[in-house]
């Protein structure tokens, strides 16, 4: 069996990587000449827990390799997995499917023998039908089927993910499709992983209403916690009364400052758009992509709250630049908005985050890149947690105190125990707490009937 992969990204590599420790042969491929180079010399062009020591097994043991040019690795391939790009389009926030045809037209000048290109990129509902029809019309003489087998890996455990997902969707009506993606997934088969196979348009859509209902859950718990911090609650408690129903789950209930990353931001657009223009508008899905965008332009007036209502001349420090923890993705990160409206506001920004800051450096103007938590805190007015790293509930309370030029700790994760921090004299404002929110005092609330 052999594969290719198009498109190297957080998704290409990933899969391409794990698809080699199956034993299969599998060539991935970028247009990206440095992100291959890169690859040839064993350098990991992305940051993923254990990605290196997979990536340098199989290559060792020659199952992986990588090249620039798609030609050789599509001929040669069973399988052709298209992994590339789909951001939001400038303008209306539909999918930009650009990467994705461009690819279907190198793939179909080069198949040869039968072969399954098969979807992996998030694509709205409708675009494996488009790919085929595009590759007929290049080759009407190729032997091939187009199917979907939307990812559903997240990054940071991206790895653990791949191996052990919770399922692997797979859509086409063609049983030859059907069988070689059975064989390609057969590890998984053999772990009794649920391969739930279905048409091309389902697979397609399962992937964003996936999105789409996790981006609700976190944005549910998000205007929780607001209500929560006006009505003395814990949201904590909250999630956790309703998490342990087991109709809920407990899982996605964390309240912080929005949504963000390479997916639901773009993915909740796109369904959105997708669902208007097939004339039975999300209207929940339309409402969540609001309060999302909202919310992430609010985080900023928490610190300028917490400071007394002026950040001007004062020292921000931010600890977490990208959108999670365990990754270098800085796509539609909170610290995005965060970080322009403190500057903005007249507050001097010093920021370290463990991986985020190669990228963060080319997104963002006015910070000062620290080397570590205790350079940035170092004389700060105000201590702001974005990214809930580890290493930052490792912070010594006292140590933060005396560093500091005026105790004050705005928790957007949620990663400190209030109790302790007011112990070590730190004024502490977290998330959803009682007491602890945006300077609100609780209020009492009766029911108006
Ligand atoms: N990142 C995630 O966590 C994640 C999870 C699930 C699904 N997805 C989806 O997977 C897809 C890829 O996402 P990603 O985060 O890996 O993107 P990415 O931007 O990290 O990688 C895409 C890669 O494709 C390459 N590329 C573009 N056109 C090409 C072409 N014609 N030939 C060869 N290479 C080409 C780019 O150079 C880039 O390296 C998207 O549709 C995304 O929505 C992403």
């Amino acid at each position: 069996m052999r594969i290719a992969m198009v498109g190297t990204g957080y998704v290409g590599l990933v899969s391409g990587a794990c698809f080699s420790e199956f034993g299969i042969e599998v060539t991935c491929v970028d247009k990206d000449a440095g992100k291959i180079d890169r690859l040839n010399r064993g350098d990991i062009p992305i940051y993923e827990p254990g990605l290196d020591e997979l990536v340098a097994r199989n290559a060792e043991d020659g199952r992986l390799t990588f090249a620039t040019d798609l030609s050789v690795a599509v001929r040669a391939a069973d399988a052709v997995f298209i992994a590339v790009g789909t951001p939001s389009r400038r303008g209306d926030g539909h999918a930009d499917l650009t990467y994705v045809f461009e690819a279907a037209r190198e793939i179909a000048a080069a198949l040869d023998g039968y072969t399954v290109v098969v979807t992996k990129s998030t694509v709205p509902v409708g675009t494996g039908a488009e790919v085929e029809r595009e590759i007929r019309t290049a080759r009407p003489d190729a032997d091939f089927d187009v199917a979907s087998n939307p990812e559903f890996l997240r990054e940071g455990s991206a790895i653990g993910d791949f191996q052990r997902p919770d399922r692997v969707i797979i859509g086409t009506d063609s049983q030859r499709a059907r069988e070689l993606l059975r064989t390609v997934y057969r590890p998984l088969y053999l772990n009794e992983t649920p391969i739930l196979f279905t048409n091309r348009e389902t697979a397609e859509l399962a992937k964003y209403a996936a999105n789409a209902f996790l981006a609700t859950k976190i944005t549910f718990i998000n205007e929780i916690s607001d209500l929560c911090e006006r009505v003395g609650a814990d949201v904590h408690d909250v999630a956790r009364g309703i998490g342990l129903d087991g109709r809920i789950g407990r899982k996605f209930l964390h309240p912080g400052p929005g949504y963000g990353g390479s997916c639901f931001p773009k993915d909740t657009l796109a369904l959105a758009r997708t669902a208007a223009q097939a004339g039975t508008p999300l209207r929940i899905v339309e409402t969540v992509v609001d309060v999302n965008a909202v919310r992430k332009r609010h985080m900023a007036d928490r610190v300028i709250a917490a400071c007394g209502g002026s950040v001007a001349g004062k020292t921000v420090a931010v600890l977490g630049l990208t959108f999670k923890p365990n990754t270098d993705d800085m796509r539609e990160a909170p610290s995005l908005d965060i970080i322009p409206a403190l500057t903005a506001a007249g507050a001097r920004v010093r920021a370290y985050d463990p991986a985020g800051m190669p990228e963060a450096k080319k997104l963002l103007d006015k910070v000062e890149w620290c080397d570590g938590e205790y350079e940035a805190i170092q004389d700060a007015d105000v201590l702001v947690i974005v990214t809930e790293w580890n290493a930052f509930r490792a912070l010594d309370p006292e140590r933060v105190k005396s560093a500091m030029r005026s105790p004050v700790v705005v928790d957007l994760r949620n990663v400190f125990d209030p109790a302790t921090m007011a112990a070590a004299g730190l004024r502490y404002t977290s998330i959803g707490r009682p007491g602890l929110g945006a300077g609100t005092k609780p209020k009492a609330v009766r029911d108006a009937g």
